[in-house]
């Protein structure tokens, strides 16, 4: 009864947050939508997952995740000793918050804000922007996003939850 409930309450969800279109969708080649582990709203395309490593990164790997392959997953310690696992995308929808800070970020040259999810709030990652102009040989990019990925899940992660529900209990 109870995993029906939220098997009930997670359709709802989904078929919500599938109605979102605020912008054109790219093409499908496999790549999924990047969805926020508590609600199910879509926050960005696995489609704009790019490469970019911190300096301070404790490791960097490779994973095929998201229907993508060799995706580049680090490790960031903040100043807290606070560890995430995260994934570096051109663009999401989240939720900026907050004025841009540049004291201890990971990404020299940029600056950090809160990230979180447009439906529920939940801390999604951060965004990073720019201080520099760069140079003309070596542009350097205006602004990209990281997510932790302890906190997104790809769409077609709800394959595997009709099947194994009590993963959903984390
Ligand atoms: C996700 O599911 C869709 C629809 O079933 C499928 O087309 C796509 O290939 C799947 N992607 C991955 C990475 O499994
Ligand atoms: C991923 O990495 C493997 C091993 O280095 C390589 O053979 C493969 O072509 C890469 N795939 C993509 C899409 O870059
Ligand atoms: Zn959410």
């Amino acid at each position: 009864m109870f995993f029906l409930f939220y098997y009930l309450l997670l359709l709802c969800t989904f078929a919500e947050s599938h109605t979102y279109t605020d912008q054109p969708k790219p093409e499908k080649n496999g790549q999924e939508l990047l969805l926020c582990r508590k609600c199910g709203t879509d926050i960005a395309d696995s489609y704009y997952l790019f490469s970019k490593s911190s300096p301070g990164a404790q490791k960097v790997e490779k994973q095929n995740l998201f229907g993508r392959q060799n995706v580049t997953v680090q490790s960031l310690v903040n100043p807290f000793g606070v560890k995430f696992e995260i994934v570096t995308i051109e663009k999401t929808r989240c939720k900026i918050i907050g004025s841009p800070q540049g004291a201890d970020s990971w990404f020299p040259g940029y600056t950090w804000r809160i990230c979180a999810c447009p439906h529920c709030g939940q801390h999604l990652g951060w965004v990073f922007e720019s201080t520099e102009d760069g140079n003309i040989a070596e542009p350097q990019r205006q602004s990209f996003h990281g997510l932790i990925l302890s906190n997104i899940l790809g769409e077609n992660f709800t394959d595997s939850l009709i099947m194994m529900p009590k993963m959903y209990k984390m």
